[in-house]
């Protein structure tokens, strides 16, 4: 088939890399759109989207002052969270897609899905955006190339990622590329008005591990079409790091400073809309100690010469969940908005330009909900979606890292395990060693949020916090999880210390246990003291938990007895947790590693359950 002559800019592109340019014919021939662009990342290119998205309906300008160079998005109602039944690990053989993952024969989803694409970009203009996750001066910049038929996708992987121009002059000639195409799925007939929200009741979002290829089609919410972000960065880059000797995490990054000025790095993995973000920006509440970010949500981590594990965080912005977002729970977040160039999606908007969402204060007299509706506080419903986002760049929070951008990446002292449990769970236990640690995040759980479509408050096993995200077999992951464990060179005691957190284990009157947020401040305080040796715990059934007394609650205004009972490991609820535990790793057959059976036999053995 030959593109039709009337597909302008065709012909016209500003590199002569031979791979792109025939992926970028091949496309178009197939999708036809009447243009393509090709994305330069500069000012001019956003300016000019963001009004064409604002004359289009799909973007409200919000107030220049209070909001500068900031927009509000509103979805179609069916478009606002990620599709986790329609998401697919299409490898060669099923069995490396593992019990936890949908699964399709590649060449039975490519013929699917090339119906599906075939003209879908009829009456739109195709974008292309060359980006690198990461770094683009890392020794090998992972490169990505996304093809999209929307400007609201280009606006976002410009906050998101490093793109544009500097990137496809970086891949020169010859740089291999993670292609990633992504269609909203709803051609324009000539003539036809388009819609604010364009989008597919039929859904893919659809990953080729051996090819490193992805292809979404259907949705324009963020994680299923920002594609550098969880379809790149975390489930082709699993499968890059089980293949290459490196993890590709569900990770937040920070850097904790002490009072008398020792530094150190923690990743913390807690599944989507458990807290990354918040923990990545906290304001510390007790004296001396400093927080600083170096990344939300996810972690790339490699061995350095050291035999250290180093950390890079390879996205550029925050794409974070408002509900719940204040100057009280997170100000450096409120700050980083502050200073503009944002995307609002599915949150409310004020009568006088500024947005607004369930946790942020007060609510005003008036406001325009996510559905476009009037909003009074006597309303039913909620004003913003639960999964409404804030889509910011990372350069704008003012406790930003300077290492942030560092291609070494930064050394990691500790890594946090976390989950959203009612019960069972104490804030904090620190793991007996690696392979106790990996048994905590491989039956790590958690309730269900509104990050993805689906029931809310479930309890389900989230291993390692990334059960939607794990690009392979589970039970491989495990193995591999296992095998980072024996480091580099006899340099295993260089690893990171493993912890298992819970912010939010309830009273039996529902209210929280822990105040959470900045005063989390006083467990990343614990732990490092733990890293130092400095500080007490008692030798639980499933690992190291302070007292409230080892803990510093100094100026908390909180009964110790509900501290005592968000640190209690409880022998009751634990018994109950064994055969959830035995159920799940029942799933994964001979590709369990056997000393997690181990872990499970020496768990029950100190329970004393049988
Ligand atoms: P992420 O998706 O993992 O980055 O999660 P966020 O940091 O965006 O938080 C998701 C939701 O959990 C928001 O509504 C937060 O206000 C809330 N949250 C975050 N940290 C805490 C905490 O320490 N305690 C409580 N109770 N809620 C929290
Ligand atoms: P998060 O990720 O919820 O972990 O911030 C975004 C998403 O799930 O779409
Ligand atoms: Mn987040």
């Amino acid at each position: 088939m030959t593109a039709p002559a009337v597909i302008a800019g065709l012909d016209q592109h500003p590199t002569s890399h031979p791979k792109l340019l025939a992926w970028v014919r091949q496309i178009a021939e197939l999708t036809t759109p009447d243009s393509i662009v090709w994305c330069d990342g500069s000012e001019d290119e956003w300016t000019r989207l963001t009004a064409e998205l604002v004359t289009a309906g799909s973007l409200v300008q919000l107030d220049p002052v209070k909001r500068p160079n900031s927009f509000w998005a509103r979805t179609d109602p069916s478009d606002v969270a990620r599709v986790e039944e329609r998401t697919f690990i299409c490898s060669v053989d099923e069995a490396d897609a593992g019990p936890t993952n949908n699964w399709m024969a590649p060449a039975e989803m490519k013929q699917l899905m090339t119906e599906l694409y075939r003209g879908c970009m009829r009456g739109r203009t195709m974008y292309v955006i060359p980006f690198c996750m990461g770094p683009l001066d890392a020794e090998n910049p992972m490169f990505g190339v996304e093809i999209t038929d929307s400007a609201y996708v280009v606006a976002s992987m410009r906050i998101m990622t490093r793109m544009g121009a500097k990137v496809l002059e970086a891949m020169g000639e010859t740089a291999d590329f993670v292609p990633a195409l992504h269609s909203v799925g709803a051609p324009l007939e000539p003539g036809q008005a388009d819609v604010p929200w364009p989008c597919s009741t039929t859904k893919y979002i659809s990953h080729f591990p051996e090819t490193r290829e992805i292809w979404s089609f259907g949705s324009g919410y963020g994680g299923n079409s920002l594609l550098g972000k969880k379809c790149y960065s975390l489930r082709i880059a699993s499968v890059m790091g089980r293949d290459e000797g490196w993890l590709a995490e569900h990770m937040l990054i920070l850097k904790l400073t002490s009072p008398a000025g020792k530094v150190h790095y923690i990743a913390a993995a807690f599944p989507s809309a458990c807290g990354k973000t918040n923990l990545a920006m906290l304001e510390p509440t007790i004296p001396g100690w400093k927080v600083e970010t170096l990344g939300d949500d996810i972690a790339w981590m490699r061995f350095g010469p050291d035999g250290r594990l180093y950390a890079v965080n390879p996205e550029y912005g925050l794409f974070g969940v408002a509900p719940g977002t204040d100057w009280k729970t997170n100000p450096n977040a409120m700050r980083t908005l502050a200073a503009g160039n944002s995307l609002f999606t599915n949150v409310a908007r004020t009568d006088d330009g500024d947005i607004w969402w369930e946790g942020m204060g007060e609510p005003p007299a008036h406001l325009t909900d996510w559905h476009g509706n009037d909003w009074t506080p006597d309303s039913e419903q909620v004003s913003s979606h639960p999964n409404s986002r804030f889509c910011t760049p990372i350069t704008q929070c003012p406790i930003l890292a300077p290492e942030y951008d560092d291609p070494q990446g930064v050394p990691i002292s500790a890594i946090l395990f976390g989950g959203r449990r009612k019960t069972t769970i104490p804030l904090v236990s620190q793991a007996r060693d690696w392979v106790h640690g990996v048994f905590q995040g491989a039956t790590l759980s958690s309730e269900t949020t509104a990050a993805a479509v689906g029931q809310v408050g479930v309890v389900r096993r989230d291993p390692m916090a990334m059960l939607p995200f794990i690009g392979y077999n589970a039970g491989d992951y495990f193995r591999h999880w296992i095998a980072m464990g024996k480091g580099v060179d006899g340099n295993a005691d260089k690893l990171p210390a493993i912890f298992y957190v819970n912010w939010f284990r309830r009273g039996d009157d529902g209210r929280f246990l822990w105040p959470g947020f900045g005063e989390n401040s006083r467990v990343l305080k614990w732990v490092v003291e733990r890293l130092e040796g400095e500080a007490a715990a008692v030798e639980t059934p499933v690992g190291f938990v302070p007292r409230a007394e080892d803990l510093d609650l100094t100026g908390l205004d909180l009964p110790t007895k509900d501290v005592e009972l968000a640190l209690e490991v409880r022998q009751d609820e634990w018994t109950a947790e064994i055969p959830q535990i035995t159920e799940w790793f029942d799933k994964f057959g001979d590709k369990l590693p056997a000393v997690l059976w181990s872990e499970l036999d020496a768990l029950k053995a100190r329970l004393n359950v049988t």
